[in-house]
Formats: C-alpha cells, sequence, structure tokens
C-alpha cells in the first residue's frame, strides 16, 4: 500500500470572456466601489456557450496530465467536483472521462458546493491511500454564471466560472496530502440554495416564473459562519498533519470574499502575506476556485517543492473542510516509471498495434 497521495500535475481553464464590474453596473444596481470594497472583486470570467463544465473540466484536467507526464488512459479515477454540473446525469466525470480518453478510469461527480475541491481530493488520497488505486484525477470545475439571477444583485455580482484539476499519484515518500478535514450542516442548507430543478421541485413553468433556479443566499449569515468554520477546520487539519500553524508556508483558501479570507487569517493569526488571493480576478468559482489559486500561486513562485500548504474553503450544504500538503511539484523530465509499469505498457503498445480495427 501506498504511504501517501502525492500532488504531480495541475492545470486550469479560465473562460477568455471577462466581465468587469463596470459592466455590472450596467446590468443592475451596483458600484465598483461597492463590489471591490464588500469582497475584493474587480472581474469575473463568464463562460461562453460552448464552455460547458465539462469542457472547461476536459481542458483543466488534459494541462494536469500534461505537468503530470500521466497518459489518459493511465488514469484510475477521475472525480469532478462541482455544483454547476452540465447534468443531472450522468455525472460530468463520466464526461470528462470519455473526452480525455481515460478510459480505464472510474468516473464521478461530487457535490458539496464551494467545498467540493477539498472533498475530491479527500476522497482520491483516501482511495489512494488505501491501495484502492494508483492515481486520480481530480477537477473542481463551475459553470456559475447559468444558474445566476442577473437581476439579483446580491448574488449575481460574486460568482464567476472555471475549471482546475490536480494529478494525485501514490508514492512512498514521506511528503504528499498530510491530513484532511471534512464537516456538514445541512440544517442551514436553505442560507444558500438553487430551489428547483430537482427532483424534489422539478422545473415547471411556476419555478421559472419564481426564478426558483437560480441561486439565492442570505450573505451575512453565510459570511459569518464561513469565517468560523473555515478557521476551525484549518486548525483541525493542522493538528491531524502533527504540525502548528508556524509550519505552515502558504494558505490557499476558497476565494469567496476577500473580507472573509482577512477574517480567517486574522481569526488564525496567520500572517497576510502568506494568504494567496485571487478572488480580484475570478470572483467566487465554487469548487475551481482552490486549483485555480494553487495553480496561480505556482506559476508565480508562491509555491515551491517543500512547502507546507493549507487548504481550507467553507460552502453550501453548509459544507466545509482544509486540506494540508507538503507541496512536491513537477517530476523533472519525464515520469519515472517503475520497471513493472514499463513492461506493462510495452506490451500494451503490443496490443494497441495488433488490435484489428
Ligand atoms: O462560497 C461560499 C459561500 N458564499 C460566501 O461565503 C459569501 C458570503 N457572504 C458575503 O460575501 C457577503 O455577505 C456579501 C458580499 C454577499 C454581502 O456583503 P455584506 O457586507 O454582508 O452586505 P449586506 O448583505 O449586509 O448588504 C449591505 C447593503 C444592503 O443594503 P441596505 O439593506 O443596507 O440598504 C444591500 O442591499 O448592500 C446592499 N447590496 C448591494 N449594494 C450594491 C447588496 N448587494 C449589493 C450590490 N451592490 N451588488
Amino acid at each position: 500500500m501506498a504511504k501517501n497521495a502525492l500532488v504531480t500535475g495541475w492545470g486550469f481553464y479560465a473562460p477568455s470572456r471577462v466581465m468587469t464590474n463596470a459592466e455590472l453596473e450596467r446590468i443592475v444596481d451596483t458600484s465598483d466601489e461597492w463590489i471591490t470594497s464588500r469582497t475584493g472583486i474587480k472581474e469575473r470570467r463568464i463562460a461562453s456557450d460552448e464552455e460547458t463544465t465539462s469542457f472547461m473540466s476536459v481542458r483543466a484536467g488534459r494541462a494536469a496530465l500534461e505537468k503530470a507526464h500521466l497518459r489518459p488512459q493511465d488514469v484510475q479515477l477521475v472525480i469532478v467536483g462541482t455544483c454547476s454540473p452540465d447534468y443531472l446525469f450522468p455525472a460530468t466525470a463520466c464526461l470528462v472521462q470519455t473526452e480525455l480518453g481515460a478510459t480505464r478510469a472510474g468516473a464521478f461527480d461530487v457535490e458539496a458546493a464551494c467545498t467540493s475541491f477539498i472533498t475530491a481530493l479527500a476522497i482520491a488520497r483516501g482511495m489512494i491511500v488505501s491501495g484502492a488505486v494508483q492515481n486520480a484525477l481530480v477537477i473542481g470545475a463551475e459553470r456559475l454564471s447559468r444558474l445566476l439571477n442577473w437581476k439579483d444583485r446580491t448574488t449575481c455580482v460574486l460568482f464567476g466560472d472555471g475549471a482546475g484539476a490536480a494529478v494525485l499519484e501514490a508514492s512512498n515518500a514521506s511528503v504528499g496530502i498530510e491530513s484532511t478535514v471534512l464537516h456538514g450542516d445541512g440544517s442551514k442548507g436553505e442560507m444558500l440554495m438553487v430551489q428547483a430543478g430537482g427532483s424534489k421541485r422539478p422545473a415547471s413553468a411556476e419555478t421559472i416564473e419564481r426564478g426558483q433556479h437560480f441561486i439565492t443566499m442570505a450573505g451575512g449569515e453565510v459570511f459569518k459562519l464561513a469565517v468560523k468554520s473555515m478557521a476551525d477546520a484549518a486548525e483541525e487539519a493542522i493538528a491531524e498533519a502533527g504540525l502548528t500553524l508556524d509550519d505552515i508556508d502558504i494558505l490557499i483558501p476558497h476565494q469567496a470574499n476577500v473580507r472573509i479570507i482577512d477574517g480567517v487569517a486574522k481569526r488564525l493569526r496567520f500572517p497576510p502575506e502568506k494568504v494567496f488571493i485571487n478572488i480580484q480576478r475570478y470572483g467566487n468559482t465554487s469548487a475551481a476556485s482552490i486549483p485555480i489559486a494553487i495553480c496561480e500561486a505556482e506559476a508565480t513562485g508562491r509555491l515551491r517543492r517543500g512547502d507546507k500548504v493549507l487548504l481550507v474553503a467553507f460552502g453550501g450544504g453548509f459544507t466545509w473542510g482544509a486540506a494540508v500538503l507538503e507541496w512536491f511539484g513537477a517530476h523533472d523530465g519525464v515520469r519515472p516509471l517503475s520497471p513493472l509499469e514499463r513492461a506493462g505498457r510495452a506490451l500494451e503498445d503490443v496490443v494497441e498495434r495488433v488490435r484489428p480495427i
């Protein structure tokens, strides 16, 4: 059995269409000043008709596989964390698995709203460490622009679209994902939800008339709970990893509101300069926010080999959780294969060549 699950690849996809606060000023009764000061958001990405959740997931996933030097046909598990799947079913992960050519992978979606990526990471890590799979492609992706009421200024200014992915591989090294914690509280679920379109309240002329297919949120209540829950989960994950806050080199939190992030850092007494923030350019991309932030932290040199990383999120459900990992980074050059893997691949290539069309 592997000792650990290591992140060996990462990638993200963001739609090219940028929607600024100035543009929102023309749609709803809001201002750049309000959005910036209350949330930290300056702009967000909005998906085109072609850029579905699965489309963005495939692109983020492909980039992560390339970084890990892992062939799609060698992927054993695809998990997509999302609350804006292409369909109620089939799972977005199945669409992604097929499009990537990950023909041997199991595939399923995880829905824990903004905590979906950490939840998917925890599941993948558990399956790798238990020996059930050797690797997993974990994706967080959202197309929330299609669930927004563009007449509701209390929600439409907050969210954005995008996808981020990570490849996890079994490793006998002592580094990797060191702890994960997950929590939930369904008793306050109605504070952040999409009321209709599920089996309890299926789509009807009435639900559409009432705008029940859109996201609704009691922002202030969610805000207060988010700060406390994220700080608590962070402390728990750090303790479970056998570390203290001083050991953490970088905090990469879910990007919902810069004031929430500041509140968490303050509550933890964590140095603000060690917190990674990119909400100003993407808004709240829910399940995609942490993997996109990981990619940008790495690309800008904020995340380096050997760093202890703290991930933490809070979202609808309510759900919240955290993870601590030691960042390994990319394999240098070609991914080293074990002799067994090498022999297996040579055999596969022969079979592929002689297989009748
Ligand atoms: O991803 C995980 C889940 N989501 C979150 O964690 C988000 C949590 N909540 C928040 O980030 C914040 O609560 C919001 C950004 C949603 C709202 O900020 P707030 O400081 O809590 O503002 P508020 O809801 O208390 O509203 C203050 C005022 C209200 O006006 P009145 O009643 O004081 O006259 C709102 O109507 O701001 C008004 N307002 C706006 N004004 C201009 C609300 N939205 C807007 C807007 N533009 N877009």
